[in-house]
């Protein structure tokens, strides 16, 4: 972990993501309270969390459980001016206790599958108000008949990914409204690959000969160069959801 955490530390995202589809995502809230209350699940570094401070007047409560990642989070804030409506709070995700029918929306990029798409959507639903939202990304099959190398690919890194259409259903039960759902463009994959590659690349010669950070370092230029590779068989999806 601790090659990843140095190959992950201020980078400015920690998943696939930018700020384009987060605003683009946003505008499809309708009639949201004049200070809306959100709660941004799995923040990390919080490319999000200050785009979304800078579309509204009220707060975001941005939960990590990495500390330097929340610490990364209020220094860029306090750069961009929306320090004030953001309240950072480390915590898992697992033990939420946030009272019931509080938020008017749940935010959560590249980060619900943590949870699980489905026992979220299910569990974080009590958190939010009649006619709240939640809005996740989640890595989605798109094309099925994957080759052979991506497939195992799949199943080591997220066995558990579901079709656009599976999401769909485990929605509609889950009792939401869908509003929209908008692929990641892949500008939004290369703002966080690049990023990624010039760390990777300085590390690489800062632990050359050091087999455990070249491992950790390799597997991630793996992951990328077959993310890569097999874009047009996967995405990462935007969910717009309405509580009922
Ligand atoms: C793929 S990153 C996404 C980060 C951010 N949303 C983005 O798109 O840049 C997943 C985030 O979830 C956080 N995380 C992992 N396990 C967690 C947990 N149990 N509770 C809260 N956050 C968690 C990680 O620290 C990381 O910041």
């Amino acid at each position: 972990m601790e090659y990843f955490f140095e190959i992950h530390k201020d980078l400015p995202r920690e998943g696939p993501g930018n700020n384009e589809t987060t605003r683009k995502a946003f505008f499809f809230l309708k009639d949201l309270p004049s200070h809306p209350l959100i709660l941004d699940v799995g923040c990390g570094t919080g490319m999000q969390t200050i785009q979304l401070a800078k579309l509204i007047e009220g707060k975001i409560i941005a939960l990590d459980n990495h500390q330097p990642f929340l610490d990364q989070l209020k220094m860029s804030a306090e750069k961009e001016g929306v320090v004030d409506k953001i309240e950072t709070v480390n915590k898992s995700m697992f033990s939420i206790d946030f009272d019931y029918d509080s938020f008017d929306v749940i935010w959560s990029e590249g980060a619900i599958y943590i949870y699980g798409f489905e026992k979220a959507l299910v569990d974080w639903k009590r958190l939010l108000r009649k006619g709240g939202y939640l809005v996740a990304s989640e890595f989605s099959s798109i094309l099925p008949d994957l080759p052979k190398e991506a497939s195992n690919f799949l199943k080591e890194v997220y066995p558990d990914i579901k079709t656009i259409t599976q999401n769909l259903e485990i929605i509609r039960k889950a009792g939401y409204s869908l509003i929209k759902y908008l692929h990641l463009p892949k500008s939004g994959w290369e703002d966080y690959f690049i990023p990624i590659e010039a760390r990777t690349s300085d590390l690489k010669k800062k632990y050359q000969g050091n087999k455990g950070a070249s491992d950790v370092i390799d597997a991630e230029l793996r992951e990328m160069h077959l993310l890569r590779k097999y874009y047009e068989y996967h995405d990462y999806i935007f969910y717009i959801l309405q509580n009922k």
